[in-house]
């Protein structure tokens, strides 16, 4: 990386709550006095009971513990709103921006938000819902989403949001995971004007296996649509919570109580409980959305992300109600109804740091500047990228025409386990460079390994992985603890090891190159290939099936399929928009096949093991980088299927 392109940090940082010299003594402190740090970032919270145990961590696999705060007390939801009523309560704390521009925006204060969460606390109460109970929430960005994460945290119960873009099957896979006693459900979402069906979806998958243990259902009316309600087990959301007190006595919840489950998907079929708990996940979360997004009072932010992903978790609901930000929830997409709608809702509500991912900068980008340049923007401030790999000529775009020049773009590096960000730039503090997450946060001790788990130092690319400990990290697996130290602590002894791909450069920063296990990381959502191989191989008329990504110019990550079919099958057209409905049927359309091709036979080890290296460069139409083929059962099905490549 040239000298010219680095965005110098100076511009930005007279006005910036830290500079330079801080963040590195905060670095320093961190190293020096750890407990004393990871102490003094507690006190950003409210405790019953202030912990005075800080750390207990060993990654051995003979002694594995991750405990942070452990005897502190404290309840997420009282964080969050109460702790705000005295200063701040009639301050705004959600916009909410109709997918429908011409719907009317709705504001709640703090004040307002805490009522509301609080009915809905009582009446999850009386519907028999106690500490450690889970709650799955599947619902649309709408305040009721927010509102449900949040009385859940009140009473103690772990809420388990599942993406509204998920299908009947993943939305009982997920109930049955973890015995869901009550689902928070909408008659149905709105996104980009298409209407989902929500409760339809719920109705479906509650008929499958594993989900007896719900009790109830929740039903938002949003959209007004007639939905069938199934008596006694479905209750309309608003005649429960209406007539509720709206004060509500919290749950003391203990630092280490789990706060919530969120799935996501690793290299086996089924997607892991990644599961979440009160204290240092809530510290981390309000640490870092203050430190990266150089948070203050004044500020509107507006995170993209979804609730049902972590960054909804983290830089939607915790993260910025602990700081008592004012901030926009906006449940449509940046296409609709033209593609300057982001920027409208920037202007609407004056939003100062806007945090989305790389993939829907690339689509707007594609659009030209115009769709841009139309509006405002100027109570941008700051800009911030997550999920996958900013590619520098989009982060140019970002910077330039998003941002004319103004405002830092923090790329932030992290991941569902992590609970929050640990790699990226402190805007006024940290030159930026297009492309680079840059530096770890103050306590954050990444390192690059090779194959082999040897320590690289300096300039060099590895596979990324964390020394130590963060207040952030997740506890487990929920229900299968052995898998969480399989997943993580296993590959490379006493590391917590990321799955991602990493290059450091000679001035010490960090490029994520991308996962580097059969994880496919597409428009910023991670699906397991072996997730949408069982889905195509569930069909009749497969026989097998191998997943791959390729790269794809908006998404990222494009999904490659290779369908061998069961002998007399025809490889019709007819059938490859069967299994493409299949998939979206089984996952959800995130899960949608770019490309199925037919495979005779797939590459595979004498030992029978698909060599998915070779069926990546085959997808990238690369034939000159496959490597050597000698190590196959059969050569020569290489060449079939580069001939094979569907036009
Ligand atoms: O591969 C990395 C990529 O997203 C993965 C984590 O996905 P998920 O758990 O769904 O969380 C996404 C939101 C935090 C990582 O393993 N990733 C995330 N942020 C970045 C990134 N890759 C490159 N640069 C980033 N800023």
């Amino acid at each position: 990386m040239h000298q010219r392109d680095r965005v110098e940090a100076a511009t930005f940082a007279a006005k910036a709550n830290i500079n330079r010299e801080q963040y590195e003594q905060l670095c320093a402190q961190a190293v020096q006095d750890p407990d004393g740090f990871w102490a003094g970032l507690a006190q950003r919270l409210h405790w019953y009971r202030f912990p005075t145990r800080i750390r207990d961590v060993s990654y051995d696999l003979r002694d594995f513990r991750i405990r942070w705060y452990e005897d502190g007390v404290l309840n997420a939801s009282v964080n969050c709103l109460d702790r705000h009523l005295d200063s701040n309560g009639d301050k705004v704390a959600l916009i909410f921006e109709p997918d429908d521009p011409d719907a009317p925006v709705q504001k709640l204060t703090y004040r307002e938000l805490h009522a509301r969460v609080c009915r809905l606390a009582n009446a999850l109460r009386n519907l028999g819902v106690g500490k450690g109970d889970r709650v799955t929430i599947y619902l649309p960005m709408i305040p009721e989403a927010v509102v449900a994460m949040l009385a859940c945290a009140r009473i103690g119960a772990v809420h388990s949001v599942v993406f509204g873009g998920f299908a009947p099957q993943s939305v009982a896979d997920r109930i049955a995971d973890c015995g869901s006693k009550l689902v928070i459900t909408a008659d149905e979402g709105l996104r980009g004007g298409r209407r989902i069906p929500l409760k339809a979806n719920v109705d479906a998958a509650l008929k499958l296996p594993g989900t007896h243990s719900v009790e109830t259902v929740l039903v938002v009316r949003h959209t007004g649509a007639a939905v069938p309600m199934q008596m006694p087990r479905d209750r309309w959301f608003d005649a429960v919570v209406d007539g509720q007190p709206d004060s509500c006595e919290p749950a003391q919840m203990n630092a280490e109580d789990p706060l919530f489950i969120l799935y996501t998907s690793g290299s086996t079929g089924k997607p892991k409980g990644v599961l979440h708990t009160t204290g240092g996940y809530l510290v981390w979360a309000s640490y870092t959305h203050a430190l990266v997004f150089d948070l203050k009072p004044e500020d509107v932010f507006w995170c993209t992300a979804d609730i049902g992903w972590i960054t909804g978790h983290s830089y939607v609901v915790y993260g910025p109600l602990a700081n008592g930000c004012t901030q926009v929830i906006f449940e449509g997409v940046p296409n609709h109804p033209d593609v300057s709608r982001f920027w409208q809702v920037v202007d609407r509500h004056q939003v100062s740091i806007f945090y989305t991912a790389p993939t829907a900068i690339r689509a707007l980008m594609r659009e030209g500047d115009a769709p841009v340049r139309a509006t405002s923007r100027t109570s941008l401030r700051l800009l911030g990228s997550v999920g996958e790999p900013i590619n520098p000529e989009a982060w140019r775009w970002y910077f330039e025409v998003v941002g004319e020049g103004r405002c830092p773009i923090v790329d932030t590096w992290w991941q569902t386990e992590t609970g929050g960000i640990l790699i990226s730039p402190i805007p006024g503090a940290t030159d930026l460079k297009p492309g680079s997450a840059t530096r770890p946060l103050p306590g954050i001790r990444p390192a690059l390994v090779d194959a082999t788990g040897t320590l690289l130092e300096g300039e060099a690319e590895g596979n990324l992985v964390l020394l130590d400990s963060w207040p952030g990290q997740m506890r487990t697996v929920y229900g299968d603890h052995q898998r969480f130290i399989d997943t993580y602590f296993k590959t490379y002894p006493g590391m917590y090891f990321t799955g991602d791909g990493c290059r450091r450069d000679a001035d010490g920063d960090y490029w994520i190159t991308g996962r580097v296990d059969d994880v496919i990381n597409v428009s910023g959502h991670r699906i397991g290939t072996a997730e949408v191989e069982s889905a195509l191989v569930a069909h009749p008329a497969v026989a097998e099936a191998a997943v791959v990504g390729v790269p794809h110019p908006v998404k990222g990550q494009g999904i490659y399929a290779y369908v061998t079919l069961v002998a007399g099958e025809q490889e019709t057209e007819e059938l490859r928009q069967a299994l493409v409905a299949q998939v979206r049927q089984m996952i959800g359309p995130i899960a949608t096949p770019d490309v199925i091709q037919w495979a005779p036979a797939l590459p595979k080890t004498r030992s029978g093991k698909i060599m998915r290296r070779i069926l990546r460069k085959i997808a990238e139409d690369a034939p000159e980088q496959l490597g050597d083929t000698s190590t196959l059962a059969d050569p020569s099905v290489v060449d079939a299927l580069l001939r094979g490549r569907p036009r």
